[in-house]
């Protein structure tokens, strides 16, 4: 029997897994720092393309409060302190609260709603998260 080389195993185990492994026939796009986050939190009512729902959710594209100040969107997506630009009433839909997340991850999610969907308004971080928290205890 011919011996198989280890190198030529771990090439086929590299090519295994980059093509999504047995079993799996959708290779896997690796997601931008956020987007799982904002695929499992915010996309089931605004949409993966942050267009929104019609007259139910709002698009996250070119608004006033995705665009800034960053400390009234922190205030929006987490306590629910609504920013002068999103009057009461004008969408049907309710937008849950989302002070759970820890700093860091709130900076990547509304990174990500900042920099992608055509808009590119610049980084949110972890201390402005901080700082907003902070300023409401
Ligand atoms: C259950 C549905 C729902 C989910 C989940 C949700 N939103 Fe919303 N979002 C809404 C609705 C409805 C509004 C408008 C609410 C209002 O005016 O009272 C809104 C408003 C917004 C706005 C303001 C938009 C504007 O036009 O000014 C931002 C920014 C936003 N959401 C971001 C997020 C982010 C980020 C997440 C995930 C972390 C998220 N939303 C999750 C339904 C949702």
């Amino acid at each position: 029997m011919p011996r198989v080389r280890v190198p030529a195993v771990l090439a086929v185990l590299f090519l295994m897994s980059a093509c999504g492994g047995p079993g799996s026939d959708v290779p896997s796009a690796p997601l931008a720092p956020g987007e799982r986050l904002f695929n499992s939190q915010c996309a089931g009512c605004h949409q993966k393309d942050g267009r929104g729902l019609g007259a139910s959710v709002p698009s996250l594209i070119g608004v006033p409060v995705v665009a800034g100040p960053v400390d009234e969107l922190v205030g929006w997506v987490l306590f629910g302190q609504r920013p002068a630009a999103l009057p009461k009433g004008v969408f049907a839909g309710v937008m849950p609260q989302f002070q759970w997340m820890s700093d860091a991850e709130a900076a990547e999610v509304l990174t990500y709603m900042r920099g992608h969907f055509g808009n590119s308004y610049g980084a949110v971080s972890a201390e402005d998260v901080r700082r907003v928290r902070a300023a409401r205890q």
